[in-house]
Parts: structure tokens; sequence; C-alpha cells
């Protein structure tokens, strides 16, 4: 049974997973939301030519092409890691409304691409941008054998504590932690006191920074040397 597609406020779409009952999104507007986090708070706070991202829940999509253009524009080659255990049907991924916001010639192709490459292989989706799509629960992967270069970013994108509280805990994050270079950051849009709690003890810096629409607060946390 696929999910479900619901609008959100910006009017941009996203999914209602059937089986966490959650949405992919914010309803305050999915785009809205990961530019803010992921894009304005992500890629965009570096200035090197070449960047390393690893993405928890690749989902929709949505924040990998939106790294995908930013990218483009700004002429940085992005080697793109991404988990995700319940993916999306190409179908469903095909009727979201994306192209709404994202006014690029090539999206449906790349969009499609991006949903149709092979999992757990490093694939081009351009000359510029390599996708590796593991197909596995965070829980159970040993990146080791499989990510062997450090990630300068974590798009840290998983359902929210209250649906999936151990991916909120210790044994998930310090695989965050150790997947980062030094000075490397993790993003998320989740500002709950206990996650923050967590990140510290497992060696964080922990900022909060403003967050998008209809949310206070997100965490950047940076490892630090
Ligand atoms: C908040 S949604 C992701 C949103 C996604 N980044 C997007 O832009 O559409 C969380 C994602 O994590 C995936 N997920 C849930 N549990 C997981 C697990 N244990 N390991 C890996 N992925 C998981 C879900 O299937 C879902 O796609």
């Amino acid at each position: 049974m696929p999910n479900q597609i619901k609008k959100t406020n910006d009017g941009s779409d996203s999914l209602v997973s059937k089986q966490f009952g959650e949405l992919y999104h914010s309803h305050h507007g999915s785009f809205q939301e990961a530019k803010h986090i992921f894009i304005n708070n992500g890629i965009a706070k570096t200035q090197q030519n070449e960047i390393n991202i690893f993405e928890m829940g690749f989902g929709t999509g949505l924040n990998a092409i939106l790294t995908y253009y930013y990218a483009k524009q700004k002429g940085i080659k992005v080697n793109y890691y991404t988990i995700e255990a319940y993916p999306v049907l190409l179908q469903t991924a095909k009727e979201l409304n994306y192209n709404n916001f994202i006014k690029e010639e090539t999206y449906s192709e790349v969009f499609a691409k991006m949903h149709s490459v092979a999992w757990n292989s490093q694939q081009e989706i351009s000359e510029s941008f390599k996708l590796y799509k593991i197909k596995n629960e965070i829980e159970k992967i040993k990146f080791e054998s499989i990510i062997k270069t450090k990630i300068d970013i974590v798009y840290y994108d998983a359902f929210a504590p209250t649906a999936q509280s151990n991916l909120w805990e210790t044994p998930v994050l310090q695989k965050m932690y150790n997947l980062l270079k030094q000075n490397g950051f993790l993003i998320t849009y989740c500002a709950k006191g206990s996650f923050k709690r967590t990140l510290k003890t497992i060696g964080f810096k922990v900022n909060g920074l403003p967050g998008p629409i209809g949310k206070r607060e997100i965490t950047q946390a940076v490892k630090g040397l």
C-alpha cells in the first residue's frame, strides 16, 4: 500500500507514512522547511567546492533534489549518501508536486533518476553529483564497510522522537558522530531537550538556530576537536 500524498501549508506535497502514521515534513510546508533546514543551514554553510553529505531518511528525495540544484548553481561537487528502510514508490515520487517549486528544465529527469537508480552502490546522477542510497535500517547498518570517506554534513531527517524514539538516542547518534569529519556537523529540525543532552554526552557542541515557519528552533551539532 503506497504512502498517501498530503499538501502542506506552503502548497508543497508531503507524504503520510502508512507504517508510522507520521507526515514526512512539517505541515507548515515541506518545501520551506527543507530549504531552511537542509539548504540554508546545511550545504549553504560550507565554503568547500566538494562535499560529502549523509542523509538519514531519503524518503521523498526532496532534500536530495534541493541539494542537487543548489550545488549545481554554486559549482559544488556532491557525494550524497543516504539511508532508507522503506523506499517510496517511483510512481508516488513522480506524483509529488515539487516541480511547482523547483523550476528547472531537468527536474523530472533528475528526480526520477534519483528514485530509480540502484540501491547499495554509488551512482552518477550527473558529473558532479554522486548518489549512494543504502537500503537498510540505520540501527542495523555498519557504515565502516560502506562509507569509506568522512562526512561534512549529516542531514538528520528521521521521524519525530514520539514515533521512533530509538533514532534519537545514543547508539544511532554515535554512528552519526563517527561518520563526521572534525568540524563537520549534523543539522536537524528536532530541538528536544533530551536529544540535545544526548548529543552533548556523545561529544557534540550543540547550537540552537532559528527554525523555519512554525518552528522556533532547530539544532546544529558540531563535531569538535
Ligand atoms: C521524516 S521522513 C524523511 C523525509 C525525507 N528526508 C524527505 O525529504 O522526504 C523519515 C524517513 O526515514 C525512513 N525511516 C524510518 N525508519 C528508518 C530506519 N530505521 N532506518 C532508515 N530509514 C528509516 C522513513 O521511511 C522516512 O522516509
